[in-house]
Parts: C-alpha cells; structure tokens; sequence
C-alpha cells in the first residue's frame, strides 16, 4: 500500500473515504498494486469491470475508437449509436433509446420522460415513487428517490414531487393516484440497500396496479443489469416488462455513460429539445458500448453467470453454516450479500489485507461484484479467502 508519486497537496474534495492503495495495472479479475501485491476483485470496480481487466477484445475496440472521432456532439448523427440504440432494442422490450453519461443521469432523463409522457394523460400527473431501501443516484431528483437520511439530509430540500413509498402493494395502492402519480421507480435487485431481490409477485402486482392506474414503471438496472443476474437484463427474472429501463456501469466498459431505453408509446411523446445532453452517445464511447454489450449480450457468458451463480449461493450458505459467522445470504448470478457479524467495514477490510476486493452494502452486508468473466474456479478462491476471513 505505498503511493507511486506522493503529491505534496492533498487537493481532492473529500467527499470518499478511500483506501491508501495505488492500483496500478489489472490482469483478468486481478487488481495489481504499485508493490505488486495481487488482489482478487469482487468489486469490479462497483459492478463496472464486468470483462475484469486487460480483455484483449476491449482493448482492441478501444484502439479502433481512438482512431476514429471522439466527439461530434449531438447536433450530428452517431452511427455508432445509433447502432447501439438498435442493439439494445432488439435485445429488449424497448423501442428507443437515449445516452447519456452516467446512471444518476440516466434515472433524471427517466424522470423527465415520464414526466413528459404523463402530462399528455393528465394535467396533474407529475409524482415520482421510489421504494424503501432504493438507491437511484445522488443528483436532486435522483437523491429524492434515494432512501438514505444521510445522503439525503444534509441537502434538503430536494427535488419536490418525488417520494419513497414502502416495498408494499397496499401502501402503493394509496399512493398511485391516477390524477397525479406518472411513474415508480425500483431496483429489481436492490444494491445499495443490501442485494435484495424483490419479491416476483410484488412486481407483477405493481406491474398491474401501474397500468391499471396508467403510471409509467421503470427499472433501473444500473448495477444489476447487462448480465449481472445471468440474464442480460434483470427484468426478465419477473415475467413482466416495464416501461422504461435505466443502464449504467458496465455499458462502456469503464468509460462514463448511462442510457435509457423507452417503450414506443413514451418514446412518441419526446420532441427535440425536451432533453439533452453534451456528451451523451458519442462516437467514441458508443463504439466501446457496441463492443461490451455484444459481449455480455453472448448466451454463452450468461449462462455462466447463472450457473456459477447458483453454485455460488450455495457454497456461501454452506461457509454461513460452517463459520456461524453470516447471519443472511441474498443475491443470485454475480451479485450478492451477505449480512455479517460485526460491521461489513471490519471484513471488508480483512478481506483487503488478505487479497480479496469486496465492498460494503449499508452497515451490515458484504457485497460481492465479481467479473462476469470470472471463472468458477476463481470464484473458489475468493470464497476460500472469504471463509478464512470469517
Ligand atoms: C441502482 C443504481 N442506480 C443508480 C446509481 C447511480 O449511478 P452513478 O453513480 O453512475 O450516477 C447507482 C450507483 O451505484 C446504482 O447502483
């Protein structure tokens, strides 16, 4: 843990807490630091590095890219996304797509669109819902659909007209009104708050209750999505489709974009000049997004992701009985939590001490985020790692 250059200012804003590590280089599912001491990554850079590091094919996407243009902006056409907007539509139930640069952007431009398709159904439709135990980003609107006080405190007041709703089809009941409300946000794996799938036949409940109340639903798969779940998007776990759909982190292989994919009915009430963004969709990072999304679209890594997924739940509800040590093991594919004794900070850690990168989930849950790439065999070596740790 020794610093490459020591900088004589300590001049970043410092709004993180993070470790005094130099990581300078990555090698399939390994970070390197400048002492060249290997570290396995169950972090993935939080569920960004999905093809781990020094993938030959990203690298060569990337090369041809920075041949190309970086930037036209968005006066002009980008066939290359253009291209991934087709892609991901084919892929899903959506029939438009918009780019932008990271996830809390994607869920404002979300916002906004449902906004705008709601105005057309009704004056007074406007409210936004988010679930209890949700993370949706820390931008003004995105932060009023975030359930944590100590994001959320220190900044009010926020954005009106969004609210947290409890993860209940009642409540929910009561608070879609179809005069005001335009649409409700979930993660259909909560991250942040802990790695909690919700409940299928909540979903589907809610799927009804907003179509029935005319209200736009809208997953934000921001870090469950792109194959984390074993299918490329999450939603296909649910039996249902929502209307709208958030993506982020591992999009552009490491590179900052967000997007939102819309259903036609929302898509048509878009006009030029409703939403915009400077960088959102350029050439260069869409030509990496074609690339990654190709390559987490590929049946075969899915189901490697599903089937290690399963063995992996197992084998951590057999460390839980072994060591006493794990109270709960949620998650399935690559993402999962474990509530643990004592403080996730305190393993997290030991963990970091003995190789293995994982992170924290609220207080008590340890997040595992491996590669997608990452091979069963690997995965034993950090669940070998893990147990000793406990
Ligand atoms: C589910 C979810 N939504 C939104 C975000 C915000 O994304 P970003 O940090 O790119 O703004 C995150 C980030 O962790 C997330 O996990």
């Amino acid at each position: 843990m020794t610093l490459a250059t020591t900088p004589t200012v300590d001049a970043l804003l410092g709004n993180y807490k993070r470790a005094a590590v130099d990581f300078v280089a990555g090698d399939g599912v390994y970070l390197i630091d400048a002492d060249g001491k290997r570290y396995l990554d169950f972090v993935s850079g939080i569920a960004v590095n999905a093809l781990g590091y020094g993938d030959e094919g990203l690298r060569a996407a990337l090369h041809t890219a920075a041949d190309g243009l970086i930037h036209v902006s968005n006066l002009y056409a980008t066939p290359a996304g253009e291209q991934l907007a087709a892609t991901l539509v084919e892929l899903s139930f959506a029939s438009k797509a918009f780019f932008c640069n990271s996830g809390a952007e994607a869920n404002e431009g979300a916002f906004k669109f449902a906004r705008r398709w709601a105005r057309t159904r009704g004056d007074m439709k406007h409210e936004i819902f988010a679930l209890r135990g949700s993370f949706h980003g820390r931008l003004f609107g995105t932060l009023a659909a975030t359930d944590r006080p100590s994001y959320r405190l220190p900044f009010r007041p926020l954005a009106p007209g969004i609210s947290i709703v409890e993860r209940d089809i009642e409540d929910l009941a009561i608070a879609l009104s179809p005069e005001t409300a335009a649409a409700v946000i979930l993660e259909p794996i909560q991250g942040e708050g802990g790695v909690r799938m919700l409940d299928a036949g909540f979903v589907r409940e809610l799927r009804a209750l907003t179509k029935e109340r005319d209200v736009a639903l809208i997953f934000d798969e921001i870090q469950c999505g792109l194959g984390r779940t074993g299918t490329l998007f999450a939603y296909e776990h649910f039996g249902i489709e929502p209307d709208m759909l958030t993506l982020a982190k591992p999009i552009a292989g490491g590179l900052p974009m967000g997007a939102v994919l819309v259903t036609e009915e929302i898509a048509s009430t878009i006009k030029p000049g409703d939403h915009g963004t400077t960088f959102g969709g350029g050439p260069f990072v869409t030509s990496i997004a074609n690339y990654v999304v190709g390559r987490l679209s590929d049946p075969e890594l899915l189901r490697a992701v599903a089937q290690n997924g399963e063995w992996l739940g197992k084998q951590l509800n057999e460390i839980a009985h072994r060591t006493g040590r794990i109270r709960a093991v949620r998650g399935l594919g690559y993402i999962w939590g474990i509530d643990v004794m004592g403080t996730a900070a305190h393993v997290v850690a030991e963990a970091f001490s003995a190789g293995l990168l994982t992170c924290s989930a609220g207080d008590y849950t340890v997040r595992l985020l491996p590669p997608l790439v990452a091979t069963r065999d690997e995965l034993a070596l950090g669940l070998q790692l893990l147990e000793e740790i406990l």
